[in-house]
C-alpha cells in the first residue's frame, strides 16, 4: 500500500481565524506524525483582509485550484469594514453551493469538565449531531426588493425546497443515526410553513421505511429549542432546514459551553468536491491578537476533517486531545482560559503525540 499523503487547502482567513488555524495544523501535524501520514498545507489568502485591498472574494481560478485538495480548512472570515453579505454569499456560501457542500454537520457535544448554563447537565445527557442542509432553504438567495429605501419598500426572501435536495440531507441524517444511537428528529414549522414542512415531513416519513431500525421523530423548531435545553438527551440525530440548522447549533453550541468549543464539517459525500472544515465561531476581531481564542473549535473540525479523510486513528487522538484539555481550562474563552490560544495548542499537539 502506497503512503498516505493528503493535499489540505488553508484559508485561515482573519481575525481570530489565523490564530485557532494554526493550532489546528499543529494538532494535525503531530497526528500524521504519530499514526503514519502525511499532508501538505496548501494556504489560501482569502477573507476580508484581501478584499478590502483588492476588491476580490473569491476568483474563478483560486476555487478551481481549491476544487483540486482533498479538504479545506477555514478559520472565520470577516473584518469590520467588509459591508454584510460580501464574504457570507461571496465566499462561504459560493463554496458550499459550487462544492456540493450539502451537509453542514455539527456536532452537540457536552465535554466532561466543561461548564454548561444548563443547571445539572452532564455530558452522558448530552450528544446530539445536528445535520443542516447546507444548500438551500432561505439561504438560496431567491427573491427581491421592490421600492427600495421608500416607505412603500417590498423584500422577498423565498425559501427554496427541492425534493432533491431534502431526501439527499435526510438520508445522510439516517446513515448517521444507524451509526449511533438509532434516533432520528425532524426540526421544522409544518404548523406554518405548510409547502417546505410539508415536503420535509414527507421526505423523512418515507425514507424511515428504508430505516426500519431508526426511531423517528419530529418537533416543530421552536419546541425543539425548548427540547435542547431541557432534555438533550431526547436526541440523536437531527436533521433540520438551513435556517433553522443555523439558529439551533448557535444554541447547541452555547449548551455544550460556548462558542469556542463548536465544530463543523461542511460534507459533500460523494466526495465530488472537499469538503470544508470550519469552526463555528468567527472572526472575532474584538480579541484578536490577545491570544484569547480558545482553540479547540478550530481543532475539533480538524479532527472531523480527519475522520473524513479516513484517518480515524487520527481523528480519534485529535478530539480526545482536545477533551483531555478542556477541564483543564478555567475558562471556554477570554483572558482567563489558563493559557493562551498558542499555549493551549501545544498543550493539545502534545497530548496527540504522546497519548
Ligand atoms: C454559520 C454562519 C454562516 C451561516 C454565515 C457567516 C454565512 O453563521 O456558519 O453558521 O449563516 O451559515
Ligand atoms: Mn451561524
Amino acid at each position: 500500500m502506497g503512503e498516505r499523503r493528503h493535499r489540505i487547502a488553508v484559508i485561515a482567513g482573519d481575525g481570530i481565524g489565523p490564530e485557532v488555524t494554526a493550532q489546528a495544523l499543529k494538532s494535525m501535524e503531530a497526528a500524521a506524525a504519530r499514526c503514519g501520514f502525511t499532508f501538505e498545507a496548501n494556504r489560501y489568502d482569502l477573507g476580508g483582509e484581501r478584499y478590502l485591498a483588492t476588491g476580490e472574494v473569491l476568483p474563478d481560478s483560486v476555487e478551481e485550484e481549491l476544487a483540486g485538495h482533498d479538504a479545506i480548512l477555514l478559520g472565520a472570515v470577516g473584518t469590520p469594514d467588509v459591508p454584510p453579505g460580501v464574504l457570507e454569499r461571496g465566499l462561504l456560501l459560493r463554496l458550499r453551493f459550487d462544492f456540493e457542500l450539502y451537509v453542514n454537520l455539527r456536532p452537540v457535544k457536552l465535554f466532561p469538565g466543561v461548564p454548561t448554563p444548563i443547571a445539572g447537565l452532564t455530558p452522558e445527557r448530552c450528544d446530539m449531531l445536528v445535520a443542516r442542509e447546507n444548500t438551500e432553504g432561505p439561504y438560496a438567495g431567491t427573491g427581491g426588493t421592490l421600492r427600495k429605501g421608500t416607505a412603500a419598500e417590498v423584500a422577498m426572501q423565498d425559501s427554496v425546497n427541492t425534493r432533491f435536495g431534502v431526501e439527499r440531507i435526510v438520508r445522510f441524517g439516517f446513515e448517521q443515526a444507524l451509526a449511533r444511537r438509532r434516533r432520528l428528529a425532524l426540526g421544522h414549522k409544518t404548523n406554518v410553513l405548510i409547502h417546505s414542512g410539508g415536503l420535509w415531513h414527507r421526505t423523512v416519513y418515507e425514507l424511515a421505511e428504508q430505516y426500519p431500525d431508526v426511531e423517528v421523530d419530529y418537533a416543530h423548531v421552536d419546541a425543539m429549542c425548548l427540547y435542547m435545553v431541557n432534555s438533550p438527551e431526547q436526541f440523536d440525530v437531527i436533521v433540520t432546514d438551513n435556517l433553522f440548522g443555523d439558529i439551533i447549533t448557535d444554541l447547541g453550541a452555547a449548551i455544550q459551553g460556548g462558542m469556542g468549543l463548536a465544530a463543523s464539517g461542511n460534507l459533500n459525500p460523494e466526495r465530488n468536491y472537499p469538503s470544508l472544515f470550519e469552526p463555528v465561531h468567527g472572526s472575532a476581531p474584538d480579541i484578536t491578537g490577545r491570544g484569547w481564542a480558545n482553540p479547540v473549535a478550530a481543532v475539533l473540525s480538524a479532527a472531523m476533517c480527519l475522520s473524513h479523510l479516513g484517518e480515524n486513528e487520527a481523528a480519534e487522538a485529535v478530539e480526545d486531545a482536545a477533551a483531555a484539555v478542556l477541564p483543564t481550562m478555567e475558562a471556554m474563552a477570554g483572558p482567563g482560559m489558563g493559557g493562551t490560544t498558542d499555549s493551549l495548542g501545544d498543550r493539545i499537539a502534545e497530548a496527540v503525540a504522546g497519548g
